[in-house]
């Protein structure tokens, strides 16, 4: 304190520092500031700007609010071999323990929206039996061979061939949908969802996992194919679907489950 009082001297203002009580004013004023510096360092706070994915957070508080924001470009079929079907994809992303977290009975209907190559399908197919249906909703058309290679196998699985607006999907028979790093992609994700909901039985699940946004998981996400998890909550709230159940058991994924 005694060194900043020095530097105001050394910076012209000594005249003002030579009455008593104009000292001890100042000294107070000091000690006010310094208490509160400790204060906002020990409370984690920071006195910088906002970077735009917090600023997104803040926003997503306020409820029915979604703020727009960048979408990711759609991921390149020709990638999927490389990035998609590795072997080494089932250690992060632990598909069996993803599917049975989410609850699904036996002759449930389910929809893997951005079924891509096909990745979760055995999963899903098997949570639901002989007697339950999974679609494999896909907007590439070159996805769409995969996919039907995969249906062709699984008996329960029909292949749909979406559109970025319209996942031509049955009203009132889904009872889950799964959006499993599909979501950062969508175009226009509060409307997307507000269609879901509409085609959605009453009861249903909407599950989204995906890439979370400043997390430093394993595998880190890769560039530009990762959103908040708040900004997706957000999103979600403004479509009518509220938050359910959060799962934390992926490294780099959030993992979040609405309901209606
Ligand atoms: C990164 S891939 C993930 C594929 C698969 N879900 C997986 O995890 O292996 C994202 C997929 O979402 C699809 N997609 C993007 N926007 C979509 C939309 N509005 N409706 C359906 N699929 C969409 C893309 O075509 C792409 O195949």
């Amino acid at each position: 304190m005694f060194a900043i009082q020095n530097r105001l001297v050394g910076l012209g203002y000594a005249s003002f520092l030579q009455s008593s009580s104009t000292r001890r004013a100042v000294a107070f004023l000091l000690r006010m500031a310094l208490s509160l510096a400790v204060l906002l360092a020990a409370t984690g706070c920071r006195l910088r700007p906002t970077p735009p994915h917090a600023a997104a957070q803040q926003r997503s508080a306020r409820p029915a609010q979604a703020a727009p924001r960048a979408v990711a470009p759609l991921f390149e079929p020709w990638r999927a071999a490389q990035l998609l079907d590795v072997p080494s994809r089932d250690r992060w992303q632990q598909p069996a323990r993803l599917v049975r977290a989410l609850g699904l009975r036996r002759g449930e209907t389910v929809a893997d929206i951005g079924s891509g190559s096909g990745y979760l399908l055995p999963h899903l197919s098997r949570a639901v039996g002989p007697r339950g249906v999974v679609y494999a909703e896909e907007i590439q058309t070159d996805f769409l061979p995969a996919l039907h290679r995969r249906a062709r196998l699984l008996k329960n699985v029909r292949v749909v061939a979406g559109t970025a607006a319209d996942p031509r999907l049955p009203r009132g028979r889904i009872g889950c949908f799964v959006l499993l790093t599909t979501y950062h992609e969508v175009q226009k994700p509060v409307e997307f969802l507000r269609t879901l909901r509409r085609l959605a039985r009453p009861d249903a699940k909407l599950a989204i996992i995906d890439f979370d946004h400043g997390r430093r998981g394993n595998p880190p996400a890769p560039i530009g194919h990762e959103i908040a998890a708040a900004t997706v909550i957000a999103e979600a709230r403004a479509a009518g679907w509220r938050l359910h159940r959060k799962h934390e058991f992926l490294s780099s994924q959030f993992f979040l489950v609405f309901r209606l």
